[in-house]
């Protein structure tokens, strides 16, 4: 473990491991049906995407968790006891968090981030908007398995919000929260936020926004192929394709190949054939009671769960058994 000074001491960098998106997007690109997986849908534009995604009204996502732990503050603060720790995963610019830091008593705050610069950037503002409390960023990818600092509070409680649970695949979501419980001690606590099963048209209507911002965010991956690992995708010849599939409880996004057409990566060729796709994201949707059941079979006891008045999302607070 080695420790980064740069604006501020309080970071630990766990080195997280150097991804292999050529092997990784090679393998991808050669399987059948073709797929990327959804992490290289964020480099530095698709990031900025995403940002915009989450102000698009109709993205009801992010503002209605951000409702949420708004008008459930005082429960959430309740629940999560004075002196608690607060380990939050995927923090980017913590901005959910600032409810939970402003109503609870806490022993320390901990996010964790898979970028030092953004991280640096969040725990320096933190630091002075926060000045009595400790926070310690750690830059590690939360998909890998760390260990959690012992951090002197009375229980640890790890943040989980925007849903991104339901990007992992069923068996990988159970993976990881098995490893959670097991990290954390009995009594330690869960808060996530899950995007709940709905109306095909609206949650159709979320992904394939009328500005066409998903769009862009999905068709961006081509650039970035192009660009850094010097593919020559037109991607003129690509569509953005999002829909619900009912049976599998998930949003999928594909990039549509509108013609034949080959594509050329290192020294392969990719054929696609007109319509073939790659599938690039799937986002899964629970109900309260299906994610509460996984939570179960996961070493975690589901304690209390808040919604907003429509049911469009859910904010989980679950329990180390
Ligand atoms: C980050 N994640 C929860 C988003 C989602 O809704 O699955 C990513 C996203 N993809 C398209 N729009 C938003």
């Amino acid at each position: 473990m080695s420790v980064v000074n740069q604006e501020s001491s309080n970071i630990t960098n766990l080195s997280p491991k150097q991804d292999d998106m050529f092997t990784n997007i090679i393998n991808g690109l050669t399987s059948n049906p073709k797929t990327i997986a959804a992490k290289y849908l964020y480099d530095e534009s698709g990031s900025k995407l995403f940002e915009r995604i989450t102000d698009l009204e109709e993205y009801y996502q992010t503002r209605t968790e951000f409702d949420i732990l708004n008008q459930s503050h005082a429960s959430i603060a309740k629940l999560m006891e004075k002196g608690a720790d607060l380990i939050e995963l995927g923090s980017g610019s913590s901005t959910k968090t600032h409810v939970l830091l402003d109503e609870t008593n806490l022993n320390s705050y901990i996010p964790i981030d898979i970028s030092s610069t953004m991280l640096t950037k969040t725990v320096c503002q933190l630091e002075k908007d926060y000045p009595r409390l400790k926070i310690h960023g750690i830059v590690a990818d939360y998909t890998q398995s760390f260990s959690l600092p012992e951090l002197g509070g009375n229980k640890r409680v790890v943040f989980f919000p925007g849903s991104t649970i339901g990007n992992f695949e069923p068996f990988e979501a159970a993976m990881f929260l098995k490893q959670l419980s097991n990290t954390l001690n009995k009594g330690d606590g869960l808060l996530i936020g899950v995007d709940l099963k709905k109306d095909q048209d609206m949650l159709e209507k979320a992904y394939n926004d009328k500005q066409g911002i998903t769009a862009a965010f999905n068709m961006n991956l081509l650039t970035r192929m192009n660009r850094e690992l010097n593919t020559d995708f037109d991607v003129e010849n690509f569509y953005h394709h999002a829909f619900y599939n009912a049976a599998k409880s998930r949003i999928e996004m594909h990039l549509v190949s509108k013609v034949n057409q080959t594509v050329h990566l290192g020294d392969r060729k990719i054929d696609f054939a007109e319509s073939e796709t790659i599938h690039t994201e799937n986002s899964y949707k629970y109900s309260i009671n299906s994610f509460q059941k996984i939570g179960s079979r996961c070493g975690f006891k589901p304690v209390e769960v808040f919604v907003d008045k429509n049911k469009w999302f859910s904010v989980h607070y679950l329990e180390v058994e």
